[in-house]
């Protein structure tokens, strides 16, 4: 199987999984909108949760759970995120952006409600409550005040800065909004087995960065088609990214480097983490 093939399989059974969750008995514009906000996203953190479970030998029935709590959170980021108070965007995974389709209000407490999708699906699953309340916990940390939101919010207070961030601030900002999720990812296997695992955690810090630079570069050189969003926004935006600071093959060379970092970090683990080796090289070659 292919990588493509491998995360096109692990998104259709994580699809499944929130398609069975989320139909609610009321058919409101809310409960439309968080099924229709779940749709079509490559799946790649809960691609990361399945993989870095399966190192570590876990039956992929046991990780599907906290692989749908992931997707379920970063479609509510994505849903505000394209928010008109945030980037504005009108278009998603090559549709329409839930506030378009629907409405402001909607589109807010679609995201809101995606957001206690995951803490229960992470709360229900059949696993030891130690387990269940580790994974909620850190859920909570990645994706709030002193994580993803955090991010975000830094992410939008750069746009009106006077200084440009430097290097440093940039590198802060984009660990929180986007490195933070996908650190929850790769700390699933670990936290079932529990056990702390150093070299995995690094490979995950240095993949989030590397994800995010490859999006940053993807607006400048991306196909809208594609990429399935509007592209050519950040610089107009004044979006703070490795392009603005060290320009379009400064921030190539950074994101390269950034996965060679991530593959020497998954040496300890030889061919168990051959899949994962294959998804650091994917997320700079990828072109969606
Ligand atoms: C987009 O994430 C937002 C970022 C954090 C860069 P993805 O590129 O994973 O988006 P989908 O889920 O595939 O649509
Ligand atoms: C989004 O970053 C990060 C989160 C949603 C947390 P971007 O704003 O760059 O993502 P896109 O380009 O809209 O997908
Ligand atoms: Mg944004
Ligand atoms: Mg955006
Ligand atoms: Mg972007």
């Amino acid at each position: 199987m292919s990588f493509t093939e491998k995360l096109a399989a692990h998104a259709s059974r994580v699809q499944s999984l929130l398609d069975a969750y989320m139909s609610f008995e009321a058919d409101t514009a809310v409960s439309q909108a968080m099924r229709y906000a779940v749709q079509g996203g490559k799946g790649f953190r809960g691609f990361l949760v399945m993989e870095s479970t399966a190192m570590f030998g876990i039956d992929p029935e046991r990780a599907i759970w906290p692989a749908a709590a992931i997707e379920a959170m970063h479609a509510y980021s994505l849903v505000h995120d394209d928010l008109p108070c945030m980037d504005d965007d009108t278009l998603r995974r090559g549709r329409p952006t839930v506030h378009v389709k629907w409405d402001e209000a909607t589109a807010v407490l679609a995201g809101d409600a995606l957001q206690t999708v995951a803490f229960d699906l992470l709360a229900n699953m059949r696993e030891d409550a130690e387990v269940r309340v580790r994974l909620i916990s850190d859920l909570a940390r990645s994706s709030g005040a002193e994580g993803m939101v955090l991010g975000q919010a830094q992410d939008i207070a750069a746009e009106t800065a006077e200084t440009p961030l430097t290097l440093g601030e940039i590198t802060a900002l984009q660990r929180n909004k986007t490195g933070a999720l996908i650190e929850w990812s790769c700390a699933v296997g670990p936290i079932y087995v529990g056990a702390v695992q150093v070299n995995l955690r690094r490979y995950a810090r240095a993949l989030g960065l590397a994800f995010q630079i490859a999006d940053d570069i993807l607006d400048v050189e991306g196909d809208s088609k594609a990429v399935g969003k509007r592209l050519r926004k950040d610089g107009d935006a004044g979006k703070a990214t490795f392009v603005s600071l060290l320009g379009l093959e400064g921030a190539k060379a950074r994101a390269a480097e950034l996965v060679a970092e991530a593959e020497a970090s998954l040496e300890p683990y030889g061919d168990r983490a051959g899949t994962l080796r294959e998804a650091a090289r994917f997320v700079i070659s990828r072109r969606m």
